[in-house]
């Protein structure tokens, strides 16, 4: 129910456990602390004009592919990102991974690129991802196709990242040069908007992990700070996910803070939670 000044929502501890249940049979993710959770429902609520949780819930559940659903899934889920984050695995794939995947191809005659990034949230990861590799372009003769894949469970958070739109804030880790050189200014929103090109060499989908089907095979797969809110059962699972995703070679970038006690014949660990696939 919602409070007298029909703002905030007082959950039930049964309506809190049934929504974690819930959560956890179709997703494997743990939801935040109630206080965060009554916040961002109240919010849901009064957005999509109904009166209390229960009432929502069910026509959640009842629409699976509908909005309240999209929108409960994203209000429960943290999206925080910024460009050029954990820079240390971009800067090894420029001063080594890049050069390798690349030989490794020639050799098979396949001149395409594919990169995925699972928990893209609003694309800073992915066009990070291209702004790195443009620059490794830089050195070479030979133009190389590329096609960066970005999956989000949060549809909002997709079609942020196809707006390809940021305030500056998000961009603190990028320097003046590649600024003006990748983003144009817009000073009636201050904000800054991602080159066309890098825009287009990205594509962003609403879709989970657990129901994304590739159509290829990935030379790099990024899945960072997305597994650290999943009971650990369920993150060996999505690791194998990931890891049948790749092409042989092809490595797996986890977050910094995601310690996965993970082990298994397909890989071998290379250090700054990064697998290489065997
Ligand atoms: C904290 S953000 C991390 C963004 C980016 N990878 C980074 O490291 O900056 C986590 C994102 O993963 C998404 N996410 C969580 N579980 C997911 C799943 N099973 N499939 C797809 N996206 C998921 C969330 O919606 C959220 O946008």
């Amino acid at each position: 129910m919602l409070s007298n000044n029909n703002s905030m929502l007082i959950l039930t501890k049964e309506e809190y456990f049934e929504l974690q249940d819930f959560i956890n049979e179709n997703y494997g993710f743990q939801i935040p602390s109630i206080i965060k959770v009554e916040m961002e429902i109240s919010r849901l609520l009064t957005i999509h004009k109904f009166h209390d949780f229960a009432t929502y819930f069910r026509e959640s559940i009842n629409n699976p592919n509908g909005i309240y659903l999209s929108d409960l899934i994203s209000a429960l889920s943290n999206h925080y990102t910024f460009f050029n984050r954990e820079i240390y695995q971009f800067n090894f794939l420029l001063e080594k991974g890049f050069s390798e995947i690349i030989s490794h191809k020639e050799m098979n005659k396949n001149l395409k690129l594919n990169f995925l990034s699972v928990g893209c949230s609003s694309g800073e990861e992915p066009y990070t991802l291209s702004i790195f590799f443009e620059e490794y372009l830089k050195s070479r003769i030979t133009r190389i196709d590329y096609q960066v894949d970005g999956i989000d469970l949060s549809l909002k958070m997709v079609q942020k990242a196809r707006s390809g739109e940021y305030q500056i804030d998000y961009l603190r880790g990028i320097d003046a040069d590649k600024l003006s050189k990748y983003f144009t200014y817009k000073e009636s929103t201050s904000t800054y908007t991602i080159l066309e090109r890098i825009k287009n060499s990205c594509t962003f989908t609403d879709i989970s992990l657990q129901k994304f089907k590739p159509t290829v095979k990935y030379d790099c797969v990024f899945c960072r700070n997305v597994l650290i809110y999943y009971q650990k059962k369920v993150v060996v699972k999505l690791i194998d996910i990931l890891i049948d995703f790749l092409e042989k070679d092809g490595y797996l970038f986890l977050g910094g803070a995601e310690i996965v006690d993970y082990k298994s014949s397909k890989v071998k660990y290379v250090g700054q939670s990064t697998y290489q696939k065997l």
